[in-house]
């Protein structure tokens, strides 16, 4: 069943600039999909405009059969839908608990024992609950970032480049925790640089150009197809 609709929606930072161009985007109960594209396609814009952070022009945006196109952000945390942004995404200077606890702060009520559960999935939150954030590593960072947004509890998880700048053992651990948040029963959407592993994790893919609908589909289709391999994927 379709957890999130974006139907035809045309969106930007100002009236004559355009961004989004009329963009079709879904993710199903259960599934993990993948969005790639050139840098400034449009692909952090399609997750803002999701999380309320932008408010499209045209087009529809649903979660389940509800329209959430012009709500805020924390209206829209509420309903079950976390995001993880490409930058700024921790409190450096606050502790890893306190970051956690900001994480839920949308929902005060039973924050202590989601903080535990959320420091049972990620041991090293929980070892290094005590320290400044600023003194995690680049993946421990990430961890940090998705554990905040896991704070609530979502239905569904934004997720702008959490592989951005990791070594590739880090990002290899990052997407194996990805796949088991989503095990867990949180539908994923994810914005990914290094393309080839996000496929491989993938449900189903969208290739953004130009604010626009390239290509989608099921996602090791899309890896293997020689076309998409030598325009996105490195040959
Ligand atoms: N806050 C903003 N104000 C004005 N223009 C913006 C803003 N953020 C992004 N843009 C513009 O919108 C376009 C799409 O940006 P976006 O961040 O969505 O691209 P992206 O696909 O996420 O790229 P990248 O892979 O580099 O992260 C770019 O031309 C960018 O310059
Ligand atoms: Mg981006």
């Amino acid at each position: 069943m379709d957890l999130l609709t974006v139907t035809g929606v045309v969106a930007g930072y100002s009236a004559a600039d355009q961004i989004l161009k009329g963009l079709d985007f879904t993710v199903r109960d259960g599934e993990i999909v993948c969005i790639v594209g050139p840098n400034g396609a449009g692909k952090s814009t399609l997750l803002k405009v999701i999380f309320g952070l932008l408010r499209p022009e045209a087009g529809t945006v649903l979660l389940r059969d509800r329209s959430i196109a012009g709500l805020r952000p924390r209206e829209i945390t509420a309903l079950g839908v976390a995001y993880v942004p490409q930058e700024h995404n921790i409190f450096a200077s606050m502790t890893v608990r306190e970051n956690l606890e900001m994480g839920g702060y949308a929902d005060r009520a039973g924050v202590s024992g989601r903080l535990d559960g959320v420091m049972q999935r990620f041991p090293v939150l929980g070892r290094k609950r005590r320290q400044a954030a600023r003194t995690l590593s680049g993946g421990e960072r990430q961890i940090l970032a998705m554990g905040m947004a896991l704070m609530v509890q979502p239905a569904i998880l934004l997720l702008d480049e959490p592989s951005a700048g990791l070594s590739p053992l880090a990002a290899q651990g990052l997407f194996r925790d990805i796949q088991a948040i989503n095990r867990e029963g949180v539908a994923i959407a994810l914005v990914e640089q290094n393309a080839n592993e996000a496929l491989e994790i993938s449900d189903r893919a969208y290739i953004l150009v130009d604010g626009r609908n390239s290509r989608d589909g099921d996602a090791r289709a899309l890896a293997a197809d020689p076309e998409i391999r030598r325009i996105f994927l490195g040959g």
